[in-house]
């Protein structure tokens, strides 16, 4: 492994918060691994943040995270990279009436939200967990913490990762790790989101939505959850405030007797 350099990978980097989420940690000196499946915008976008930083060394890999073999071939293939911090933010919606969706879509999106996140993150845990300064951070949403009409198996699948990460940053604090694990929970952003969930070739948040963030601003969120002690990051919807907090979800104290 190359010892002496330290990469942020990032998932679904090739538009919305992570694109933008890629930018700030190279405006931080951070070398990256960016992964998608659309490789030309992923070297257009190598070839931005080399123009600016060229210090910088950006890795790119084209990668569908619905396929679990791939995300498997994603993380062999980073053996030699000395990874500090790991994003995994590629993720989908898919809106309608669970009667009328299509269970093959709602399958897609079950893999690409909640397999792929587990495969990922268990893998770097794995290998990273008693390394001092090591971070994950997992993208669920607000919707992962209220159920949204219109939107139930997503929002389904982003309690699974709330659970699943606050779980796991409870798990590793308890069991003595040196990595951190956190949950960033975005309300509407203006991004290729809404476009993908509801199936149309545009969609303007200005005219459509009361309230959004920018990519920019839920990145810069991002950037706020990294440095701080905390375990998750929230947009209220209520309020669209950013709030860091402890983790949400009830927790069991363990019944073994000790
Ligand atoms: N925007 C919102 O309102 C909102 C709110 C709450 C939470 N979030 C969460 O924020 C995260 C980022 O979403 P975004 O809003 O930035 O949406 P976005 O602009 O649509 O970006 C999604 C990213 O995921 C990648 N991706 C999609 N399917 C993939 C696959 N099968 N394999 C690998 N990569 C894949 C896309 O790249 P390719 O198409 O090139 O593969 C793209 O880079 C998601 O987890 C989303 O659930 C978004």
């Amino acid at each position: 492994m190359n010892n002496l350099k330290k990469y942020t990978v990032i998932t679904g980097a090739s538009s919305g918060i992570g694109y933008e989420t890629a930018k700030a940690f190279a405006a931080r000196g951070n070398n990256l691994i960016l992964a998608a499946r659309s490789m030309d915008k992923l070297k257009e976008i190598k070839a931005e943040i080399i123009s600016e930083f060229s210090e910088l060394d950006v890795v790119v890999r084209k990668v569908d995270l619905t396929v679990a073999e791939e995300c498997f071939k994603l993380y062999d293939s980073l053996r030699d990279y000395n990874i500090e911090t790991w994003i995994n933010n590629a993720g989908v919606g898919y809106y309608g009436y669970i009667a009328e969706q299509d269970v093959a879509k709602l399958q897609n999106m079950m893999r690409l939200n909640m397999d792929s996140v587990t495969i990922l993150s268990s893998l770097y845990v794995r290998d990273y967990r008693d390394i001092e300064g090591t971070q994950l951070i997992n993208l669920s949403s607000s919707a992962g913490y209220t159920i949204v009409p219109y939107d139930v198996v997503y929002s389904a699948t982003k309690f699974y990762v709330g659970a699943f990460t606050e779980g796991l940053a409870r798990e590793l604090k308890e069991t003595g790790a040196k990595m951190v694990a956190k949950v960033l929970a975005p309300s509407a952003t203006e991004t290729q989101f809404a476009k993908v969930a509801n199936e149309i070739e545009s969609f303007d948040y200005s005219k459509e939505l009361l309230r959004y963030h920018k990519a920019q601003e839920m990145a810069g969120f991002l950037m706020e959850l990294y440095d701080s002690d905390f375990t998750v990051g929230i947009v209220e919807r209520e309020n669209y405030r950013f709030v860091l907090c402890e983790p949400i979800f009830a927790y069991a104290t363990p019944l073994v007797k000790k």
